[in-house]
């Protein structure tokens, strides 16, 4: 065992990574960790300069760039990809962080499973799997072309067993779950056993996505749903950003070498949880 490399294995010196819903509450947590430790990180953003502007607040040793896209565009992450393959010379990561709910999508009082409109059910369908499978197509190409890469994928609690009332982005998040098993297999098998496919889960945390399911507006305190969410969470609170980076780290770096097509939740428990 060679302890100086197994110390150096969260050192992302000269490697890449590239990052859908990077500006979004979990993803700036991530861009910001990746480049104190060292990744050169390009943040695909549909604002330039909201994403520069966020960037411009972190410090660090790896080098930074926006590129500008929509993860629905195929054209954009074309575009995106060879823009950061120039600027950094290769790509070893790609974190599918983009993603996110609708209120529209979502049964509640005044808005019936039946009554769900056509518009919010493909919005959320599109932004969470297709999000997820277009850029995998793009930058998966170039890792195909290197023989080495991983890729992480955003999932959710919803994926294993459906939350009531987000019918559609738990739909959605389980097909993110199946693809990543897919992908995982496929490229290892057809292309490289040196590319990977992961995905992590978090469980809940406090952001824009569900803050109006979890919290009541005008007094913040837990609505009934929120604080059956804590009853369920072993550990007994929401999670922090910040809780996802063990994760993060691992699966991208070769501490995580012999690992594929797996979904970690990072949930206090709720997962493991029956309620009894
Ligand atoms: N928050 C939670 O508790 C939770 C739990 C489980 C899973 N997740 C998942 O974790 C991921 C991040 O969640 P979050 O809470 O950080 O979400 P968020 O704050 O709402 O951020 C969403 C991110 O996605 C980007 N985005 C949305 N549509 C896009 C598009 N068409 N093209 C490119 N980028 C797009 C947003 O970019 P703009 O800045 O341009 O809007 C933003 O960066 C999502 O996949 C979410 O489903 C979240």
């Amino acid at each position: 065992m060679d302890l100086v490399e197994l110390s150096k294995l969260y050192d992302f010196s000269g490697r890449s990574v590239v990052i859908t819903g990077g500006t979004g509450v979990l993803g700036r947590v991530m861009v910001e960790a990746l480049v104190g430790c060292g990744a050169n990180v390009a943040v695909l953003a549909r604002n330039r300069d909201k994403a520069a502007s966020l960037l411009s607040q972190m410090s660090g040793s790896g080098r930074t760039m926006v590129v500008e896209g929509d993860v629905l565009k195929r054209d954009d992450l074309k575009q995106a990809a060879q823009d950061v393959a120039a600027e950094f010379g290769q790509i070893d990561c790609l974190i599918n962080g983009a993603g996110g709910n609708h209120p529209q999508a979502t049964t509640k009082p005044d808005l019936s499973f039946f009554d769900i409109p056509e518009e919010a059910l493909r919005h959320v369908f599109d932004l969470n799997l297709l999000g997820t499978i277009i850029p995998s197509q793009v930058f998966c190409e170039l890792m195909a072309e290197q023989g080495e890469g991983v890729i992480l994928n955003v999932s959710s609690m919803s994926a294993f067993r459906p939350l009531t009332r987000v019918m559609t982005y738990s739909a959605a998040k389980s097909g993110v779950n199946n693809f990543t098993q897919w992908l995982a297999v496929h490229l290892a098998q057809e292309y490289s056993p040196r590319i990977r496919v992961n995905a992590i889960a978090p469980g809940f945390f406090l952001t824009e996505q569900d803050r109006f399911l979890v919290t009541d507006q005008k007094t913040g305190q837990p609505t009934e749903r929120g604080q059956s969410i804590i009853n369920h969470t072993p550990m007994g609170r929401f999670g922090e950003p910040e809780d996802l980076l063990g994760t993060l780290l691992w699966l991208l770096s070769p501490a995580s070498a012999f690992v594929t097509g797996i979904v970690v939740p990072v949930d206090g428990g709720f997962s493991a949880f029956s309620g009894v």
